[in-house]
C-alpha cells in the first residue's frame, strides 16, 4: 500500500500533499483527514506495545529494535514489512488491528493530544522516541527531498524556517516536545532519544525490554544489538522498507547538522530551545 501510495504522489503537485487539519499540517496521501477522524475513536488494549515519535527522531531504528525484542521475548514475529503507522489506518485497516492478536506493535506519529484518548485510559505503555532538533531538522530536510509523498524542500534556508515554525507535516518538533513533557511523570510513558541509543545501543533495548516487563538474556541484548547498528540494518533495508530502504537510512549519525546549519541558525535555534524547553525535563533530555 505505502509503493502505491509514493506513485499515487507522483500524479499530485507539491501544494496537494499537505492540508491542515485542526491547526497542524500533515500528509495528504499518509494520513488524510478521514483516516484522522476514524482514528479518534480507536480502542486500545492495555498490553499494546504503542511506539511514538516526531517523524525522523528514528522511529525506524526503534521499530527494528522493538521488532526483535518482541521476537525474542514472545517467540511471535511481526509479519509486517513497513513499519506501523495508525494514521495510515483506514476504516478498514482499523477492523482488521481491533481483532489483531495482542500484543498489538502500533506506532504513530502524532502529537500526544492527538493519540486515540483510549490509550491513556486503559493505561498503555507509550514509548517515545525523541531526537535533538538540529539533527532532527537536518533528517526531515533530506526525507522531503527524497520521499515523494512529501512536498520538495525549495531550498535548506526555506526548510530551516518552516521546521522552525512548525509548518511542517505532523506540526512543530516544540510542541510535541512541549505535549510529552506534561506526561513525564507518567509510569507508562517512557522516552528514550535518538543520541542515547547511539552511545549505548544495549542498555537502550535493556530500558526497553524491562519497560514492557520482557526480560531478555544478554546475550539476546547483544544480538539485537548487533543486529540493529546503521549499518545492520540499512543493508537489510531492501527487505524491511523495499525501494525506501535509501530513504529511511540515510547516515544515522550525531551532529550532521553542523554540516547544514549556518552560525545563525544554530544561535537561532539555541535561542529557541531555550525559550520554549528550558528548565522541562523533557528539554534536559534533549540537550544537545
Ligand atoms: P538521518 O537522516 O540523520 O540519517 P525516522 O525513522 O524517524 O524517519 O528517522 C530516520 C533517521 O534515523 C535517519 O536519520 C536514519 O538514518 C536514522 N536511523 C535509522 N536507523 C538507524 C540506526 N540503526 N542507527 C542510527 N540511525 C538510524
Amino acid at each position: 500500500p505505502l509503493q502505491a501510495k509514493m506513485l499515487k504522489a507522483k500524479e499530485i503537485s507539491d501544494e496537494e500533499k499537505l492540508y491542515r487539519y485542526n491547526g497542524v499540517l500533515y500528509s495528504t496521501l499518509l494520513s488524510p483527514e478521514e483516516h484522522l477522524k476514524c482514528l479518534e475513536k480507536m480502542q486500545a488494549r492495555e498490553d499494546d506495545i504503542m511506539l511514538v515519535a516526531y517523524p525522523k527522531c528514528g522511529f525506524n531504528w526503534m521499530v527494528g529494535v522493538m521488532r526483535k525484542i518482541i521476537a525474542a521475548a514472545t517467540g511471535v514475529k511481526s509479519e509486517s514489512k513497513i513499519p506501523p503507522l495508525m494514521e495510515f489506518y483506514g476504516p478498514e485497516n482499523l477492523k482488521v488491528e481491533s481483532v489483531s492478536p495482542s500484543p498489538r506493535f502500533l506506532g504513530t506519529h502524532l502529537h500526544p493530544n492527538n493519540i486515540p484518548a483510549s490509550f491513556y485510559e486503559k493505561k498503555t505503555k507509550i514509548l517515545v522516541v525523541f531526537r535533538n532538533p538540529k539533527d532532527t531538522m537536518v533528517s526531515f530536510y533530506h526525507f522531503s527531498n527524497s520521499n515523494p509523498a512529501l512536498p520538495s524542500a525549495k531550498s535548506w534556508d526555506t526548510f530551516y524556517s518552516q521546521f522552525m515554525s512548525g509548518e511542517v507535516a505532523w506540526g512543530s518538533y516544540f510542541d510535541h516536545a512541549l505535549g510529552w513533557e506534561k506526561k513525564m511523570d507518567d509510569p507508562n510513558v517512557m522516552v528514550v532519544t535518538y543520541e542515547e541509543m547511539k552511545q549505548d545501543l544495549s542498555e537502550s533495548i535493556r530500558k526497553v525490554s524491562s519497560f514492557y516487563g520482557f526480560s531478555l538474556t544478554d546475550a539476546q541484548v547483544q544480538q539485537i544489538a548487533d543486529a540493529s547498528t546503521f549499518k545492520a540494518m540499512k543493508e537489510s533495508s531492501a527487505s524491511s522498507h523495499g525501494n525506501m530502504g535509501n530513504v529511511f537510512f540515510r547516515k544515522g549519525e550525531v551532529g550532521d547538522w553542523k554540516n547544514h546549519f549556518t552560525p545563525e541558525q544554530s544561535r537561532e535555534m539555541d535561542e529557541v530551545f531555550n525559550k520554549r524547553l528550558a528548565g522541562t525535563k523533557i528539554g534536559a533530555k534533549l540537550n544537545y
